[in-house]
């Protein structure tokens, strides 16, 4: 749930006790409201008057796009767990990146390999599940945030290529070009 319809109505604390009482086993916050839609910054402090309202688990969500806003998020929240939305876009290794962290582990970068390899699996799923033709299509916004994530580690990109890319009918040339786009990056300069 959103924090409530506006900022006079700030009815998710009313919504998650509702919840509660009807066996909800745990609920999720974004800190905006739904006349904010995606304007302005979520805000992770009232996300805490949820999380007081309740004692079932509060998840915290908007706006978290790394460790540190995980943590801020969670602190400024008192919440059970964080939620990623946007920002697992093009890079959903980020996730377990961020959890591993906040477990303890030291936070390491996914390397390009594994982003790779997690690109690659994504691309092949999606045309399994949906079907070649259904699948191509549906992949596209995937591939584009994938794309942006390799020329953020300096894969050498032009647009034709990124047209191509985007934009093949056969999902043959774009496996093809998916590997070689990882190539293009110097993994030394990207370490
Ligand atoms: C492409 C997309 C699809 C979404 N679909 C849903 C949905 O089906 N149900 C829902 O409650 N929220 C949906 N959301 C909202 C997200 O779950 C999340 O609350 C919101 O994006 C804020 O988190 P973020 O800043 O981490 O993206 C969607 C968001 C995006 C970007």
């Amino acid at each position: 749930m959103r924090l409530g319809w506006d900022d006079g109505s700030l009815n998710a604390p009313e919504l998650a006790r509702r919840a509660e009482a009807h066996g909800v086993a745990w609920i999720t916050v974004h800190g905006r409201t739904r006349c904010q839609f995606y304007k302005g910054q979520a805000d992770w402090n009232a996300i805490a008057v949820v999380k007081n309202a309740v004692s079932l688990p509060v998840i915290a969500n908007g706006d978290c796009q790394s460790l540190s806003d995980a943590k801020a998020i969670l602190s400024a929240s008192s919440a059970d767990g964080v939620m990623i939305g946007r920002a697992a876009l093009g890079q959903p290794w980020l996730v377990g990146q961020i959890a591993k962290a906040l477990a303890g582990e030291v936070y390491i970068e996914t390397p390009i390999e594994h982003r790779q390899e997690a690109v690659s699996e994504h691309y092949d799923d999606l045309l399994s599940l949906f079907g070649i033709e259904t699948g191509i299509r549906h992949a596209r916004k995937h591939l584009a945030a994938y794309l942006d994530d390799a020329v953020s580690l300096g894969a050498q990109w032009s647009d034709a290529e990124r047209l191509e890319l985007l934009t093949s009918q056969d999902h043959h040339v774009v496996t093809k070009q998916l590997a070689r786009l990882y190539r293009t990056i110097d993994r030394k300069e990207a370490a």
